[in-house]
């Protein structure tokens, strides 16, 4: 990049002058009309802060646990799927990144590299394993095994995908993988979403997903996933405060509150939003955390306000692959970082311990410049 970049965006900006437009529209897309798109990043400036003063601010601590795993700071790599089209090195450039910077990255199923090679790129970092529930079982345990055995430390099981959402562009683009890669933690051309196989008129992705993903997933399923594995198991996707109760019965360890940054149901709502409600119905039972439209560290300390224990970030990572590789992906986490601290100064939050409801409260008018 000719100009270093000085903040998240800056990142998108250069990534869509560089990606091919099909790539650069899979991964930017939301469903729709993208109304919870554009939601997701605005709603955080509808919450203002009302910072504490005169506290000495010299020394902050960021350091962070998710599910008992320490962290440099509570900002986390979100599953996002095929990163070689980002970058030739794709999932094991993130997963150097998030070693370097020490935290934590979630493997999506559908990466473009093997659950045993961003093991071993990743080394003694923080890795948790993204998991879609196939209709084939035997298939879904083998990738839970398989992340068992790469030493990964929990389940991310997405809940909001019985289909896929409509991504207008995908559909115009027909969108498939580029033919030199393939979903690695597979064997068959189908399963590997193999450009080979043919898609028709459609989005590939939404083709493969309707074969594939198992739409009558039920919370007994969640039973079942966690009556294979002793990782902790933590359900991607609620957005209410009922199906945050109904998790607690089942035994789960953590609640992500995500709308799958906005490219499944349009017209739900931004996660920071919903956010509250959940916290207060899991009664600090579980770890909650949020993904969604975080873009700024003032973005990750409003959700931390909002009681959210960490946060994880999607699409930022995949602009900064595309730009800079692993080199990228590390300096768009120290962009983070380096906001977050500052925010956490300015609020007059010297831990994450300080942070709490009262330094936030909402605001009628989301503006910018
Ligand atoms: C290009 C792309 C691919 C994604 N792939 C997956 C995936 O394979 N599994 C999954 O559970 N979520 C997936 N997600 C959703 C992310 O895990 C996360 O919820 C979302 O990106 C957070 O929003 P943000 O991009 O605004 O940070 C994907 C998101 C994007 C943008």
């Amino acid at each position: 990049m000719s100009d270093k970049p000085v903040c998240v965006s800056d990142y998108e900006l250069h990534a869509k002058r560089i990606l091919p437009k099909a790539v650069f529209d899979y991964y930017f897309s939301g469903a729709d009309e993208q109304e919870t798109l554009a939601d997701n990043i605005a709603a955080f400036s509808r919450w203002r802060f009302c910072p504490r003063v005169l506290r000495d601010v010299s020394r902050v601590d960021m350091s962070a646990t998710v599910l008992g795993e320490l962290l440099s700071m509570p900002v986390c790599v979100a599953a996002t799927a095929m990163q070689r089209m980002a970058h030739p090195e794709g999932e094991t450039a993130t997963a150097r990144a998030c070693t370097s910077t020490g935290t934590g990255m979630m493997l999506s199923s559908w990466a473009t590299s093997t659950i045993e090679e961003v093991a071993e790129a990743s080394g003694s970092g923080v890795r948790w394993m993204q998991l879609y529930i196939y209709k084939d079982r035997a298939l879904t345990q083998s990738l839970v095994r398989r992340a068992e055995k790469a030493g990964y430390k929990g389940i991310f099981v997405t809940v909001d995908t019985p289909y896929l959402g409509r991504r207008r562009n995908d559909v115009r683009n027909r969108f498939k993988l580029p033919s030199h890669l393939r979903m690695t933690n597979f064997e068959s051309p189908d399963l590997a979403f193999s450009s080979k196989e043919g898609y028709g008129e459609d989005s590939g992705l939404a083709v493969y997903v309707a074969q594939a993903i198992d739409p009558t997933l039920k919370w007994e399923d969640i039973a079942w996933l966690k009556s294979i594995t002793d990782l902790p198991v933590v359900v991607k996707g609620v957005l209410r405060a009922e199906d945050a109760k109904e998790a607690l019965k089942y035994g789960v360890d953590g609640i992500l509150v995500s709308n799958h940054g906005a490219r499944q149901l349009d017209g739900v709502p931004a996660t920071i939003d919903v956010l509250p409600e959940i916290v207060e119905a899991v009664e600090g039972r579980v770890e909650v955390y949020l993904d969604g439209g975080i873009r700024r560290g003032t973005d990750v300390l409003k959700a931390l306000a909002l009681g959210a224990k960490a946060v994880f970030v999607g699409r930022p990572v995949l602009w900064a692959l595309a730009c800079e590789g692993e080199r990228g992906v590390s300096e768009m986490l120290q962009i983070l970082r380096e906001e977050l601290h500052l925010a956490l100064a300015l609020a007059g939050c010297r831990s994450l311990k300080e942070v709490d409801r009262s330094i936030v409260r909402r605001s009628f008018f989301a503006s910018r410049i």
